[in-house]
């Protein structure tokens, strides 16, 4: 029985030894600990020994016992390490890899010029306002001192909802809004960014949606010398220093008297080009000062309060800045012309 023992440690410690995972390890254990493995089975002859023989075996099973499990212990121990450096080794990563270029997005060109233009009025004391893009008559054209039928309506043609109802022609309602808002009380010094609507066939210079930039500044003592002051500053920092400015006398039913300004063309440094068709000047903007039916429509005293508004396209503002020959380029988002306009950032 002695011998069986020691034969049964031997060959169980040896296919400890060879186990090649934890689950064949589990097995052997089973084989030769468990309930119907050999040693048990030695342990339940031991009735049929004599009284001498009897703690000589007990005590010697029991070593055999403790041997096979301690070597399966180690052995466990030993085949989870390998696992985990196994594991790890397949997980290890190549930090000098270079990594996957992420697509990093930019602002649209327009939205870069209206940031500009905004910062440059806020720097200004201006706040910002907004108005509906779907707009009522009375604020687009009637409070504008266009009557219905006037005919300088047909400056802009116009997209309607109801009679009374249409897509704004121009940011030009807002003023009228802000000064009813405020209720014959100054002053006012707002500038006004938004999308707006003509009738228009689209072509390089031409879209039936563009935005607009409105101006608008009223209180006591704001003279025409104001406006060209302001224009003056705007051109020069939006266009380079170096620009002159020129008022032209214009037409706008809501300002009196109305302007247009022209900047000096940076192509040719005034001499004539193809870029300003020869004249030397480009055009910007229309403004003027505020006309004193609409100052009174809107609850002003236009004996004491008078004001000065001017309003300019972002679209025509980047094509001459950036170089931009057709206007469809800012609404077709083809990512070659809008990722240009990252480097800058
Ligand atoms: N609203 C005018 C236009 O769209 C521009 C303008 C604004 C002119 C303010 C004068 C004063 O043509």
């Amino acid at each position: 029985m002695q011998e069986r023992l020691q034969e049964l440690q031997t060959e169980a410690i040896q296919k400890v030894d060879q186990a090649a995972g934890l689950k064949e390890l589990n097995d052997i254990r089973v084989a030769y600990l468990g309930k119907k493995g050999p040693i048990t089975e030695v342990l339940r002859g031991m009735g049929k020994l004599s009284a001498e023989e009897r703690p000589v075996i007990g005590a010697l099973a029991n070593e055999v016992r403790e041997a096979i499990s301690a070597r399966i212990e180690a052995k466990q121990s030993e085949l989870e390490e390998a696992a985990v450096q196994e594991k790890l080794a397949g997980e290890s990563i190549d930090v000098t890899l270079p990594g996957r270029p992420v697509n990093v997005g930019s602002h649209h060109p327009l939205t870069k010029i209206i940031e500009e233009i905004e910062d440059l009025f806020i720097g200004m004391g201006y706040e910002i306002a907004e108005g509906p893009e779907v707009e009522q008559d009375y604020y687009n054209f009637e409070a504008l001192n266009l009557p219905k039928g006037h005919p300088a309506r047909d400056m802009q043609d116009s997209f309607y909802i109801t009679e009374e109802i249409l897509l704004r022609t121009h940011t030009s309602p807002v003023q009228a809004r802000t000064m009813k808002k405020h209720q014959g009380k100054g002053p006012i010094k707002i500038i006004c960014p938004g999308k707006v609507y003509r009738r228009d066939n689209d072509d390089a210079t031409h879209s039936h949606q563009f935005m607009q930039i409105e101006g608008l500044v009223v209180g006591e003592n704001i003279r025409m010398s104001d406006l060209k002051g302001t224009l003056d500053v705007f051109a020069k920092k939006m266009f380079g220093q170096d620009r002159e400015i020129r008022l032209r006398p214009s037409f706008f039913p809501f300002t009196e008297p109305s302007v247009e300004m022209d900047i000096s063309c940076k192509m040719c440094g005034g001499h004539g080009c193809s870029v300003c068709k020869q004249t030397g000047w480009i055009e910007i903007l229309g403004a003027g000062m505020v006309h004193p039916n609409v100052l009174e429509m809107a609850g002003y005293d236009s004996k004491k309060y008078t004001g000065f508004a001017f309003g300019m396209g972002p679209e025509r503002i980047a094509m001459l800045k950036y170089g931009v020959d057709d206007i469809r380029h800012f609404y077709t988002n083809d990512v070659r012309f809008l990722k240009q306009f990252a480097i800058e950032e």
